[in-house]
């Protein structure tokens, strides 16, 4: 009540000292487009894998924009701390963290109901989590499989299926981060691959399933953050030099496509946008 008393004297100060405005907004009219865009903009989100990189990077910008975060992280621990105390420290309450392995169904299980009661439902579910390393055809196990398959297809899948009725309640969606490569595979990482391609098949399936309370859309990384073992100088510089714009991109160009299509696409469902810098042209 009080910020909008606040608004409205603003309002009625503004119409006084303007008296060369053209037209003027009723007052009634301002407070419910300032509380629209506040709601716009407040939503309870969950972020896996969120306590570095491209993840965090998503829960920083997110959390800027007036976002509640809930960080999911496996082991992790003392960053998700990090990052969860400097996102409270800016405003009291507004993010939760919460251990899962996402390979168990108890613990995906687990995180998709506390992430509910922190603040009443979740609006934006984001699954970035991801196990990535080479697998050789001849040589991959089954462990390799379930896992490279489990954190970016399985979890993703069943989390949107346990978040669904709070995602439709508050007409909300869900983010996928992909990869370029799920359209054309990376030598080398055969099945991190396909699972990736799956998770792309998921968004376009989910998004029909889920519609039209649920807008489901990925976005497709190039080269952003290089693993932290398994590419040598060598290779970096060659695949820089089939990126259009010659440098790796940032985890805020990440980010920022995916409050993007959180914040302004109401009208983009089953869609993957690239973030890659121009790679893909060079195929
Ligand atoms: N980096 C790039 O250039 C690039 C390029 C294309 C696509 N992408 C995609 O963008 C997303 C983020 O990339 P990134 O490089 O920032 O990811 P990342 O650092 O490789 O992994 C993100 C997090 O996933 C979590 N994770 C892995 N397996 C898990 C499991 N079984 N259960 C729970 N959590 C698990 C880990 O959490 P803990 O650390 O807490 O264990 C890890 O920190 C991924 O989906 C990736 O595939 C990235």
């Amino acid at each position: 009540m009080f910020f909008i008393i606040n608004v409205i004297c603003i309002v009625s100060h503004f119409k006084l000292e303007a008296g060369k405005m053209l037209f003027l907004i009723r007052d009634c009219d301002v407070s419910r487009f300032l509380k629209s865009e506040w709601k716009a903009m407040q939503k309870n989100v969950l972020i896996t894998g969120a306590a570095k990189r491209i993840g965090a990077a998503c829960a920083r910008l997110l959390h800027s924009k007036g976002c509640n975060v809930f960080l999911h992280y496996r082991s992790s621990k003392a960053a998700a701390m990090q990052l969860c105390y400097e996102l409270n420290q800016i405003r009291p309450d507004s993010s939760y963290m919460m251990e899962a392995n996402l390979l168990i169904r108890e613990e995906l299980e687990a995180l998709a109901s506390e992430a509910c009661t922190a603040w009443g439902g979740i609006d934006v579910l984001v699954n970035n989590a991801s196990s990535f390393y080479p697998t050789a055809i001849a040589d991959v196990t089954e462990q390799q499989w379930d896992e490279l398959m489990g954190s970016n297809l399985k979890a993703p899948f069943f989390l949107a299926q346990s978040l669904s009725a709070t995602l439709a309640e508050n007409r909300g969606c869900i983010v996928n981060i992909v990869d370029i490569h799920a359209e054309r595979g990376l030598a080398g990482y055969p099945v991190y691959s396909i699972a990736k391609a799956g998770l792309v098949a998921m968004t376009k399936i989910l998004a029909k399933e889920l519609a039209p309370s649920i807008r489901v859309n990925g976005v497709a990384p190039g080269a952003i953050l290089w693993p932290d073992k398994d590419f040598s100088a060598q290779e970096k510089q060659d695949i820089l030099q089939r990126v259009a714009l010659r440098r790796s991109g940032t985890p805020a160009d990440i980010a920022k496509a995916a409050w993007f299509l959180i914040k302004d696409a109401n009208y983009m469902t089953g869609q993957i946008l690239t973030v890659d810098g121009g790679r893909t042209l060079f195929y």
